[in-house]
């Protein structure tokens, strides 16, 4: 892909013509009800309630799972409160062997009725910004978030919540092998690096998670509230870029 982009594609971007826990020592492992003989078995219907009781079946290993039983133990997850209000988990979608992973934060109310991460007006730009770059949903792509389940509201996913659901985006990671990771906003930047720090002083290197290349960039909600920054997440996208062209990734 050339990188001196053109009006068109700044256009496509909408660039154009302005630039301007559950508890706390308790780990997902031990925290998460593995009903393993289930596995198999079609997915139950019933809405899981607040008064749902935790079961304590012997748990698997998140590393051992493959796609269909790490699928099924995040739709069967209550280790945290954010289950229990939501209408369903958002496991994440795509291409399961893709160069590319982007990671957000968690559903929204469109995402929490659809169960497909990113499909409301920020999955629009999103889906943009993925086109500005040549690439697109599902092809080469995978897009997941930090949080498998709508936080009330839209509020900010807690540290508790993070900590608790982070595994199971560390299991996909490890099952995609993604050559490059975007980290949407600072709930997924700060999470995949584990440690706090502001997106604008996060923003313009190249990070790793693990071995793999991490660019963190601005959240295309936060795009669609602070326009003038799209100019920002545009140069943060050119590095996503280089930076998988620097290593060989395989286009489309
Ligand atoms: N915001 C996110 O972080 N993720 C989604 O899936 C949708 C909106």
């Amino acid at each position: 892909m050339k990188m001196d982009r053109n009006e068109a594609v700044l256009r496509e971007l909408h660039l154009y013509p302005q630039w301007q826990r559950r508890s706390q020592s308790v780990s997902v492992e031990q925290a998460m009800p593995a009903p393993a003989a289930a596995l198999t078995e079609p997915l139950p219907a019933e809405p899981v309630t607040a008064e749902t009781p935790a079961e304590h079946t012997p748990l698997r290993p998140l590393d051992s799972l493959d796609w269909s039983e790490l699928k099924r133990q995040v739709h069967d997850c209550t280790a945290c409160k954010l289950r229990a209000g939501c209408t369903q988990t958002v496991f994440g979608v795509g291409d399961e062997r893709a160069d590319w992973l982007f990671v957000g934060e968690g559903p929204g109310a469109d995402e929490d009725a659809l169960g497909e991460p990113f499909v409301g007006q920020a999955g629009k730009l999103l889906d943009s910004m993925l086109a500005a770059i040549q690439l697109r949903r599902g092809k080469n792509v995978y897009i997941a978030n930090v949080v498998k389940c709508r936080p009330p509201g839209n509020r900010t996913p807690e540290a508790e919540e993070i900590a608790t659901c982070m595994p199971y985006l560390r299991r996909q990671i490890e099952l995609i092998q993604p050559k490059v990771i975007v980290a949407l906003g600072k709930t997924a930047a700060t999470a995949l690096l584990d440690r706090d720090a502001t997106l604008g002083s996060l923003r313009g290197a190249v990070h790793r998670y693990q071995d793999v290349p991490l660019v963190i960039t601005y959240h295309p909600a936060y795009l669609l509230r602070s326009p003038l920054e799209k100019a920002k997440a545009w140069q943060d996208l050119r590095l996503a870029v280089a930076t998988h062209a620097a290593i060989g990734g395989k286009n489309g």
